[in-house]
């Protein structure tokens, strides 16, 4: 049976999100990888070594050895180059093996916002949070029982804006897609709510929020303009179990009383998520909810194509 144009259907609402989707994703914060460090993630069953050499450069690599497979993350870093612990192979950021005609896989991965994002995938957009004249929280780690789209489709739920921050649109809500790039939201709101955070919130934005929600897959964005100032959130998202691994920073522009306007934005936007955190904690996300602007979401959320399995699994 057909069905009407702009009308998705229910098996379509139905179908599964990609859980790995390609794209960016947070594997570490950027003040836990300081020159010489040495860390591991894993992302889609994909064991990757994480390092920063002497000189700052950041390197992403195959964990395992091109050698005989021994694990990277017991290696060391020598100068610009990552040493596996048991022959002592070394090996070059981009991959290359000193001195031999081989190489293991790079993987793509930036410094941005206070976090280290690494690209699984090709040619997907990158995530851009704040601006170039940002300062930036340390980032908080958090891991929550709920799938990584229950927490990105809060982030467009306008519904609960009302009903669990105590906030009332004073605009019609917008929402566009750049298939297959990223999905936002605009929205103006206003505070109604009644405790500390929300009386600040009030007084700072003189009762006019507008805010940006920028969904690029497993890395959300928000930038919030409260009119005198911006501040900026970047999330990332990975699958730990059922559930969701967190890495959140807090950026404001750089400028007078730095510490006091990070120490103010981490402190409104922490009482922020802690509602929604207090909430949405154990859901299993329905995808077939009659909500135009989680409708347009999930649909963005099925274009991104899956992250290249594992040889051999
Ligand atoms: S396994 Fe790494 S150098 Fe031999
Ligand atoms: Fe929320």
């Amino acid at each position: 049976m057909s069905t009407a144009p702009g009308v998705v259907d229910l098996a379509t609402r139905r179908a599964a999100l990609p859980d790995w989707p390609q794209g960016w994703y947070v594997v570490a914060r950027a003040s836990d990888l300081p020159p010489r460090g040495v860390r591991t993630a894993r992302i889609a069953g994909h064991d990757i070594v994480l390092f920063r050499t002497a000189q700052g450069v950041l390197g992403a690599l195959d964990a395992h050895c091109p050698h005989m497979g021994a694990h990277l993350g017991r290696g060391r870093v020598d100068g610009e180059h990552l040493e596996c612990a048991l022959h002592c192979w070394r090996l070059a950021t981009d991959g290359g093996v000193c001195g031999r005609d081989q190489r293991t896989r790079a993987w793509p991965v930036r410094e941005h916002a206070g976090l280290v994002m690494l690209e699984a995938g090709q040619g997907r957009m990158v995530p851009e949070a704040g601006g170039e004249d940002f300062d930036w929280t340390r980032a908080t780690l958090l891991e929550i029982d709920t799938p990584w789209h229950g927490l990105v489709a809060n982030g467009f739920d306008m519904v609960h804006l009302c009903t669990v921050h105590r906030r009332d649109l004073l605009e019609t809500p917008r929402v566009t897609t750049e298939p297959g790039k990223r999905c936002t939201l605009h929205y103006v709101s206003r505070v109604r709510g009644n405790e500390w955070s929300d009386r600040l919130m009030r007084w700072l934005s003189r009762d006019r929020i507008d805010v940006r929600v920028h969904c690029y897959g497993p890395v959300t964005t928000v930038e919030t303009d409260l009119g005198f100032t911006r501040t900026s959130a970047c999330i990332g998202m990975t699958p730990a179990g059922a559930g969701t691994r967190l890495f959140v920073s807090f950026g404001v522009r750089r400028g007078p009383f730095r510490r006091l306007r990070l120490a103010l934005t981490r402190a409104l936007f922490t009482a922020f998520l802690r509602r929604d955190l207090g909430v949405v904690e154990g859901m299993k996300l329905r995808t077939d909810v009659d909500d135009a602007i989680l409708q347009k979401l999930f649909e963005f959320l099925r274009t991104l194509r899956p992250v290249r399995p594992v040889a051999g699994e």
